[in-house]
């Protein structure tokens, strides 16, 4: 069965080192200091980024080579970035703990019904005046024409591919812009733009939300 753990196996390095941009643009906000936790860290591109800027970066994926190929790197490059396998549905944040969380193309990939608790647990580990960033793709990304001709619909928006064992959720905007009313929005956005990161050329209509707990 293909799922993450494939995907990694079946590449040197999947998603490249380049951290996201908007995390680079707004770094500075993150109090100096303080605590970032990384869910679904992948190999670490946005990890390494935040430990090169001196925090100490926590992470976790579903996905052993993923864990090992982040620990590599950043024992490589000396870097305070502890990553480990674990599955956000069952890991327990600490909570008042981070002053970044970090969901970075991540939050697609669950049944809907387990996309609030993931993100209840996110506030909770947030300090007062912490940050989070998520980014997802939308309804209008080009995989969900694919999802409703060949996966089990689970709901509009949701579906399940059997084949790689993989829940997919697209968000409409204003279920998206809705996960974190009470925060402060510091940035909020769509795109739809070619992806040359990884594979061939392909499209993705992504929303992006970085937004501080009040
Ligand atoms: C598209 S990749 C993004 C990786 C990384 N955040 C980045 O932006 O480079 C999605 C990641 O989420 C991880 N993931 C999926 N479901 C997860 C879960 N339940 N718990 C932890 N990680 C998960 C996958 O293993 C994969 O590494």
């Amino acid at each position: 069965m293909k799922n993450w753990e494939e995907e990694y196996k079946n590449s040197e390095l999947l998603w490249g080192l380049n951290p996201n941009s908007t995390l680079t643009q707004y770094a500075e906000l993150v109090p100096a200091g303080g605590k970032v936790l990384d869910i679904g860290i992948g190999e670490g591109r946005n990890a390494f980024f935040f430990a090169q800027k001196g925090f100490s970066v926590e992470g976790i994926d579903l996905s052993e080579t993923a864990i090992e190929r982040c620990s590599a790197l950043s024992k490589k490059h000396h870097l305070d970035v502890v990553a480990k396998v674990a599955d956000i549905t069952t890991f327990d944040i600490e909570p008042n703990h981070y002053s970044f969380i970090i969901l970075s193309n991540v939050l697609n990939f669950f049944p809907e019904e387990e996309i609030a608790p993931i993100i209840d647990k996110v506030k909770k580990g947030l300090v007062k005046d912490g940050l989070v960033y998520v980014n997802a793709f939308d309804i209008n990304e080009p995989s969900r024409k694919k999802a409703i001709d060949k996966y089990k619909r689970l709901g509009r928006n949701s579906f399940f591919d059997a084949t790689n064992n993989m829940f997919l959720h697209y968000f409409t905007k204003d279920e998206f812009e809705g996960l974190f009313p009470t925060y402060r929005t510091i940035k909020t956005g769509h795109s739809y733009a070619m992806d040359l990161s990884h594979g061939e050329p392909h499209y993705h209509s992504t929303l992006e939300l970085l937004a501080q707990k009040q």
